[in-house]
């Protein structure tokens, strides 16, 4: 079949469940993508238990027999080679954040000197967002036409004792904010005035026509960072026309990929960006507090970064231990102590499933999947209201279901055994990660959600307990 996928494609495009008689009953159409499923064997080679239905894979993927092999692996070369390890393991550690950068670099659409690993998301905003920062101050911009990069020209307004702003958006997650206001106040420059927030029109998604409007309004963005994919809604941005716009406008483009890394292929170079951060235990399914992971545009290899360490010197002469910083010509200079070995270990393994599967499979799946939870929450659950765009491109890898009662829905789901998670302060969230789950899985959640829903059990539920990303 051409397109193994396009009967749910199908069912939410108005033809309906099933798309005619044959199969008008949602458990045939389930059974009958599953059957096509290019991607269906790979489910079996991740750990999830028989009798959960894991919906969280965007804040904690699974563990996989690749990804725990490759962990003992390390363990074991711990255990035999000791300090050795780093030189005499194969491979040797000593380049792990530069290898799994490489084994990663295709997935974003990135030429391999141009992905690390290495710190963690919020570490990697501090340390980019910093560096272009210093980089503007310097008076150096994004090249853009008829302005070279690092010509020293750079200027807010026009006014080189003005200074630069970063813009951002009203739904980002907030670490992302935190940080850049923390790496503004270092310079001296007020957050309050140039962390400029674009608002969301509807409290769910960015209109990026208001990205544009507000690049128009201020000459004094020097950095656009924004997500590629909202963690709450699920809203995937369109990284290519934002980073034009960035860039139109004298302003580096930065994204946050936690969302998407791992679920919707990428093309980072391609388009364009000057930097991106992600985490690797979300989609990418490296495990908890695994080894965060940045892109650098090679024309920006060779600055300075503003969080130095002696893990983002020169590799060829780092062990001479100079007190002058040679900064590696390679995004590896984001790199800045000692990688967490038994924190990055885990990612081989997962990488190379995900490369097995292909991120394009996957992307297509994914979309396939959200499709037909969507289609059967609009036919099957009234008062649920679905606030992920609905368009393909518009679309992540999770769907944001809202109700007045999600807290408790979510806490009720969980104690069925389908893993959700709730953001405040009306939403669950659902993510039928392609790699692992199946078309009966979200046939299955929306069961789940019908009865709870209808009996009422959720509201036995407390809640205002808080709860983990
Ligand atoms: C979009 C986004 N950005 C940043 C973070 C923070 O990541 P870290 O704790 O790895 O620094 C998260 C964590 O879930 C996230 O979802």
């Amino acid at each position: 079949m051409d397109d193994p996928y396009a009967p749910a494609r199908d069912a939410l495009a108005g033809d309906g469940l099933g798309g005619g008689a044959a199969d008008a009953d949602p458990a045939v159409l389930a059974a009958r993508l599953d059957d096509a499923d290019p991607l269906s064997g790979f489910a079996d080679r991740y750990h999830v238990a028989d009798d959960v239905l894991y919906m969280d894979g965007n804040s904690l993927g699974p563990a996989s027999d690749a990804a725990l092999a490759s962990l003992d692996r390390v363990a074991e070369e711990w255990r035999e080679l000791l300090i050795s390890g780093w030189t005499d393991a194969d491979p040797p550690w000593f380049s792990v954040g530069e290898r799994l950068g490489d084994a990663l670099a295709p997935l974003v659409g990135a030429d391999p000197s141009e992905v690390v690993v290495g710190n963690s998301i919020t570490v990697n905003i501090h340390a980019l967002v910093g560096t272009f920062l210093d980089e503007l101050l310097a008076g150096n911009g994004p090249e853009r036409e008829g302005v070279a990069a690092a010509d020293g020209t750079w200027a807010p307004d026009g006014n080189p004792e003005a200074d630069p702003a970063v813009l951002v958006n009203a739904l980002d997650f907030p670490s992302d904010h935190y940080a850049i206001r923390a790496q503004l106040r270092q310079r001296g420059i007020d957050p309050d005035e140039k962390l400029r927030v674009v608002e969301s029109r509807d409290g769910r998604t960015i209109d990026p026509r208001d990205i544009e409007a507000a690049l128009d309004a201020h000459d004094d963005v020097g950095v656009v960072f924004m997500p590629t994919a909202l963690y709450r809604s699920g809203q995937l941005f369109d990284v290519g026309r934002i980073t034009e716009a960035a860039h139109g406008a004298g302003a580096y483009a930065g994204f946050d990929a936690a969302h998407s890394a791992g679920a919707v292929p990428h093309a980072f170079g391609a388009a364009g960006v000057d930097f991106a951060v992600w985490c690797t235990y979300k989609y990418l399914n490296a495990g908890p507090g695994s080894i965060g992971a940045l892109f650098v545009a090679e024309r920006h290899h060779g600055l300075t970064p503003a969080l130095a360490g002696w893990w983002g010197h020169e590799k060829a002469t780092q062990f001479e231990m100079n007190m002058t910083y040679t900064s590696a010509d390679s995004a590896g200079a984001w790199q800045i102590g000692t990688p967490p070995l038994l924190s990055a270990a885990p990612l081989e393994g997962s990488v190379e499933l995900l490369r097995e599967a292909g991120i394009d499979r996957l992307r297509e799946k994914s979309l396939a999947l959200t499709d037909l939870l969507i289609a059967l929450v609009d036919e099957r659950l009234p008062d649920v209201a679905v606030g992920t765009p609905r368009e393909h491109r518009a679309r992540g890898g999770h769907v944001a279901l809202e109700h007045p009662e999600a807290e408790r829905l979510s806490k009720a789901l969980t104690d069925r055994g389908v893993v959700v998670d709730f953001r405040p302060p009306n939403v669950v969230r659902v993510c039928p990660a392609a790699p692992y789950t199946s078309f009966a899985d979200v046939l299955a959640v929306v069961d789940e959600i019908e009865t709870v829903l209808e009996s009422g059990i959720h509201e036995e539920y407390a809640t205002g307990e808080g709860g983990v990303t």
